[in-house]
């Protein structure tokens, strides 16, 4: 298994591109079952993730292919699919399960396996289901499958309130209610840019959908939608985690291609902490001025505090001058970065939800182990910043959603390598 190898102390100073976000690239791959034909999806990161996923529609019979130099990716959906996704793909992505709802939308049945547990949480897909249900669906659970079918052949529309916000459980629906006949109104939806770039996706689809941003879409059902072709935003996450390691002391980076609007909360923080950011054509820049200052932060969802920069945003304040604390209210076990942060030197009490991080001067670099994707890039940011060798194992879950981050943090100075196994 590859390892990333990280010799800290030393300031980043330089750009840095952004990448298309994983979690719009991928509920946009889903999307494409909803049609017949020839799909185009640009600025697609290369990542294991997105791997999984064109396997997955490979699998049903489809012909996903990397195009063009804009991170292209070409899709062919034929006449017929075996509208199936099966537990050794699921296993190992949960977002497999945003095929559901185009699925049985477009194909009138799905057989997709249920996602496990997971390291963060629990995590559950009851809303998927209820709203399916509500949408006409029938819905069965067996031998770890859900096998949904469209009586008739088609979705009706509906109205209903999600108990919770959900990301990939509004993408899902969302995608459903595209085909279905007559109009569907959704409340209580998620509001994250990637559901607002899904919902633009299909829109030039032919779909017909109003309210995107907010928490309510209105969306009246068409019988048929057109080919996708559709460029990926930026992520937001990965901008964010160079943001975070653009603001360790004595770091001046320029984060290109993101989106400032998408940020706001987490430049909200990164300046409370005494970071200077500021917007320049075609990105942001950070200057980290010093030690980090305290800052309390809470998780939610957008446009609240993303709980995938949690991880990050808790390295970069391990060492701030004072304590700091972060609550998490969005995944139940999202700390586990907190005991491999510890093996570095941090001071970090983790009470329920709260984790109280009370800043040291310096980090000690170490061998640590990364447990899930944000976790990893949490300790790339710890290790940049501490002092002697760090080693990140299990850097898969890395791969699952960063680019070749060693070789996007190498040219800012960064003495990063990747050690294959
Ligand atoms: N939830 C339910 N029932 C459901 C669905 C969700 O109780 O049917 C709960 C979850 O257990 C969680 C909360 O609702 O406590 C929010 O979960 P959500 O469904 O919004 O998460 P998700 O759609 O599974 C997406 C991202 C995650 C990101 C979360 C939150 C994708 C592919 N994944 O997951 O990204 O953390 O939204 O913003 O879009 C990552 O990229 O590292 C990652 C984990």
């Amino acid at each position: 298994m590859d390892t990333i190898v990280v010799e800290g102390g030393v300031p980043l100073r330089g750009t840095v591109q952004v990448s298309g976000a994983k979690n719009a690239a991928l509920p946009a791959v889903a999307a494409a079952l909803l049609a017949e034909g020839d799909h185009r999806v640009a600025n697609v990161p290369d990542l294991a993730d997105v791997r999984t996923m064109a396997r997955l529609l490979g699998h049903m019979g489809c012909a996903v292919e990397r195009s063009g130099d804009h991170h292209g990716l070409s899709i062919r959906v034929p006449a017929a699919v075996t509208p199936e996704a099966p537990y050794e793909l699921v296993k190992t992505m949960r977002a497999a399960v945003l095929v559901l709802g185009p699925l049985v939308a477009r194909w009138g049945r799905a057989r997709v396996s249920l996602p496990g547990g997971c390291a963060i949480g629990a995590r559950p897909i009851d809303q998927h289901l209820k709203a399916l249900t509500a949408l006409g669906a029938r819905i069965e659970l067996e031998h770890g499958y859900v096998d949904a079918t469209a009586p008739a052949g088609r979705l009706r529309g509906t109205t209903f309130t999600f108990d919770v916000q959900t990301v990939t459980g509004t993408e899902n629906v969302l995608m459903a209610a595209a085909l279905a006949e007559g109009r569907t109104v959704l409340r209580n939806c998620a509001r994250e840019p990637e559901v607002v770039d899904l919902a633009a996706a299909l829109v030039r689809m032919g779909a017909r959908i109003e309210g995107a941003g907010t928490d309510e879409l209105r969306i009246d059902g068409v019988e048929r939608l057109r080919p996708l072709d559709h460029v990926v935003i930026p992520d937001r996450i990965e901008a964010g985690t160079f943001l975070v390691a653009g603001a360790l002391p004595g770091s001046d980076v320029v984060v290109r291609g993101c989106r400032a609007a998408d940020l706001e909360a987490l430049v909200e923080k990164l300046r409370a902490a005494g970071a200077t950011v500021g917007e320049v054509e075609g990105g942001l820049r950070v200057v980290g001025d010093g030690r980090p200052r305290p800052v309390d932060v809470r998780t939610s969802p957008h446009p609240g505090f993303p709980t995938d920069m949690q991880a990050q945003l808790m390295a970069l304040l391990c060492l701030a001058d004072g304590s700091s604390t972060l609550t998490e209210t969005v995944f139940e076990n999202r700390f586990m970065h907190v005991q491999e942060l510890r093996r570095m030197g941090a001071e970090i009490a983790v009470d329920g939800k709260t984790a109280v991080v009370k800043g040291v001067p310096a980090l000690s670099g170490a061998p640590v182990m990364a447990s899930d994707l944000r976790a990893s890039a949490a300790l790339i940011v710890a290790g940049l910043a501490a002092r002697g060798t760090t080693v990140v194992q299990r850097v898969y879950h890395l791969d699952r959603g960063y680019e070749r981050i060693e070789a996007k943090l190498a040219p800012l100075g960064a003495r990063i390598r990747r050690e294959k196994a």
